[in-house]
């Protein structure tokens, strides 16, 4: 069944044509991989699908819903860590925790997820004082803490250290297999390929590749998602 489905998805930013027409459907249960070159319209995608930025044209369904008309609705049921974030400099991270679980009807156990994420021991520091990896891990787990069905998560593990990347590839698979659809935008080819069920390749505001990661490799007669990640946008610039 799919969750996501965006047919022809159009959004300028005053001239400029950030999509030109994207087409792409998102099956429940998957891990979702949005690939494409800085400004190909990755981000611009994954914030129309959660709502937060309206399309110009084209349709869009998350979980059978018009994010443009019932937003409310669909934003208790998804959760997106998002390329920008930002949260008040004097906010403590449990606070943080606590008062995004106050945003949804059915949250998940805000403390466990503070446990899970390692994040216990920083429960009182405050987010400015935060290095860059413990700021993405809560917003990890600001992304999961109202039990989302669908989660969005864009350059996740940009600024992760080796050690946590690998920590969070494996709470991803946990997500998926709990059920939970994961829309993931990410520049690392390994990452890629070794989570995701399948993957658009975005560039210049279209989708000009989809598949597998091993159909992606066959397709291009590549040995690794990177070399077929060359190959493939080189053909099509
Ligand atoms: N708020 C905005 N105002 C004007 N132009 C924007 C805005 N947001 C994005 N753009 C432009 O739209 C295009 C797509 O941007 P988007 O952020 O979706 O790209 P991306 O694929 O996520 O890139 P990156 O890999 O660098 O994160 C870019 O040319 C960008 O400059
Ligand atoms: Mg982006």
């Amino acid at each position: 069944m799919a969750v996501i489905e965006i047919n022809g998805l159009q959004k300028s930013y005053r001239t400029h044509k950030a999509l030109d027409s994207v087409t792409l459907t998102v099956e429940r249960g998957e891990i979702f991989g949005i690939l494409g070159p800085n400004g190909a319209g990755k981000t611009t995608v994954v914030e129309c699908a959660s709502g937060l930025r309206k399309p110009d044209g084209g349709t869009l369904r998350v979980l059978g819903m018009d994010p443009r008309t019932r937003r409310h609705e669909l934003l208790q049921r998804i959760g997106a860590q998002l390329q920008e974030a930002a949260l008040p400099d004097a906010i403590k991270v449990g606070e943080a925790l606590r008062m995004y679980a106050s945003f949804y009807d059915k949250p998940a156990d805000w403390r466990a997820l503070m446990q899970e994420w390692g994040l216990a021991e920083k429960k009182r520091a405050r987010f400015a004082g935060l290095s860059g990896g413990w700021k993405q891990r809560l917003f990890i787990a600001l992304a999961l803490v109202g039990n989302p069905e669908v989660v969005f998560l864009d350059e996740l593990t940009t600024g992760l250290d080796p050690a946590a990347r690998r920590l969070t590839w494996g709470l991803i698979r946990d997500m998926r297999d709990r059920g939970v659809t994961v829309v993931l935008v990410t520049h690392f080819m390994d990452e890629a390929e070794a989570l995701c069920d399948r993957i658009a390749v975005i560039d210049q505001g279209r989708v000009v590749h989809e598949g597998s990661p091993g159909e992606l490799i066959d397709r291009s007669h590549a040995g690794s998602l990177e070399d077929a990640y060359f190959t493939l946008i080189e053909r099509t610039v």
